[in-house]
């Protein structure tokens, strides 16, 4: 019976750990709401985790320039999808200034 327990508890914790770990990528409560923050989550987040968009390095692309060549790396999305995470993303994160601390 102790068993039966332990075993019943142990399912009931993967199962939550799943449920809280599964929606978010790492970085993904840095993309502010708005509309297409839902398609990055979706086509963004399977090579990389959402932090490395946030936090990208070379800010001298435009945001669709760095789209189009996660398109070309792979990145599955439809036309609407990939207009949608541009006009997010410049949006949501702006191109700063060199120096900027984010
Ligand atoms: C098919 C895999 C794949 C998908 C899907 C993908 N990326 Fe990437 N991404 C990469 C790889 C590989 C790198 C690292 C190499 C590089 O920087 O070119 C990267 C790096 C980046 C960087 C960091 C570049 C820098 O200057 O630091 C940004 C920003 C980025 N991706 C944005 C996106 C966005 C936005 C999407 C959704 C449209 C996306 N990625 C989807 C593969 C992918």
């Amino acid at each position: 019976m102790r068993i039966f327990t332990a075993l019943i508890v142990g399912a009931l914790v993967i199962g939550l750990g799943q449920a809280v770990a599964q929606p978010a990528s790492p970085g993904a409560e840095l993309l502010p709401e708005g509309a297409g923050r839902e398609a990055v989550l979706k086509v963004c987040t399977g090579c990389h985790a959402a932090e490395v968009i946030v936090n990208r390095t070379q800010k001298d692309m435009a945001w669709p320039d760095v789209v189009q060549s996660m398109v070309d790396k792979g990145a599955v999305a439809t036309p609407e999808e990939i207009e949608q995470i541009a006009a997010y993303l410049e949006k949501a994160l702006p191109e700063t200034a060199e120096g900027s601390t984010h």
